[in-house]
């Protein structure tokens, strides 16, 4: 992972990174489809009393699939988002993310492991308020040293193509919520992710707009993409290919 933090920032992109992380995997990537597999996971919150909040959890996830992750407010869903998405650590077991062991990353392996593999979608679309749309969606290019006219280019495109290209100069305020989840999901895909997770992605929205931001994930999971969807919202989960239960920590 050192060789990658030397290249940046890149020149042309990321392709000269992603060639590096294809490198470094082979030492210990062995060959199958899953792109998500979890082993034994267990995590607590420490506290007086510690919280067990994930219970020997089992899970793999197929290049390609579109899944939900469903259970009660409370169940552990956010939890295990958040080790997919390599946000948070875990306390035993094993989660292999494309192949590559996820245990006891330094904060910059992390940092580069996420940055060059995972989308990120939220409730409340984490857009910075005094960005335009545009800016929003190029910024992750920002940090990858991208010139602006390149990261300009590539964010009109990721718009055209969520249909959002003539609200390109508005602010967020000047948004509804289903335009601003649009732009979240315009902004997780410009860094060409292997895969999204969405946590409760519709769950600031009326249930006509929710439809509509699940049928975009359903056309970006028709393009190849793999999705995977936090939700306690049935109505959700059924326009996704398969539910995955959580129950009190416990895959069901
Ligand atoms: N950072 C934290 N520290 C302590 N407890 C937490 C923390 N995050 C979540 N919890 C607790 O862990 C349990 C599962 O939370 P969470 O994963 O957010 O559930 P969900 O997303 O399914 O609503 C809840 O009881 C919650 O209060
Ligand atoms: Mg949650």
């Amino acid at each position: 992972m050192r060789l990658i933090r030397k290249t940046f920032p890149p020149k042309s992109g990321f392709i000269n990174v992603s060639r590096l992380l294809i490198l470094k995997k082979s030492r210990f990537t062995f060959k199958t489809d899953m792109i998500i597999s979890l082993k034994d996971i267990n995590k607590s919150y420490p506290g007086a009393v510690p919280l067990h909040v994930l219970k020997d959890v089992n899970l793999s996830i197929d290049k390609g699939e579109l899944v939900s992750i469903m259970g009660a407010s409370g169940s552990g869903k956010s939890t295990l988002l958040n080790i997919l998405g390599i946000l948070d650590n875990y306390d035993s077991g094993e989660y292999y993310l494309d192949g590559v062991l996820i245990k006891d990353l330094s904060e910059n392996k992390a940092a580069d492991l996420r940055n060059y593999m995972i989308g990120f979608v939220f409730q409340s679309f984490n857009l910075i308020s005094y960005k335009n749309a545009l800016e929003n969606v190029a910024l992750p290019l920002f940090y990858r040293g991208v010139s602006r006219r390149q990261r300009n280019k590539l964010a009109m495109e990721q718009l055209e193509r969520m249909g959002m290209a003539d609200r390109a100069t508005h602010l967020p305020s000047e948004l509804s919520g289903g335009q601003k989840q649009r732009v979240a999901i315009a902004r997780a895909l410009i860094t060409k992710p292997s895969i999204i997770l969405a946590d409760e992605p519709t769950g600031a929205l009326d249930s006509k707009t929710s439809k509509e931001v699940m049928q975009v994930f359903r056309d970006l999971n028709a393009e190849g993409m793999t999705i995977v969807i936090v939700t306690h919202d049935p109505g959700v989960g059924e326009q996704t290919n398969r539910i995955i239960r959580i129950v009190d920590g416990r895959i069901v």
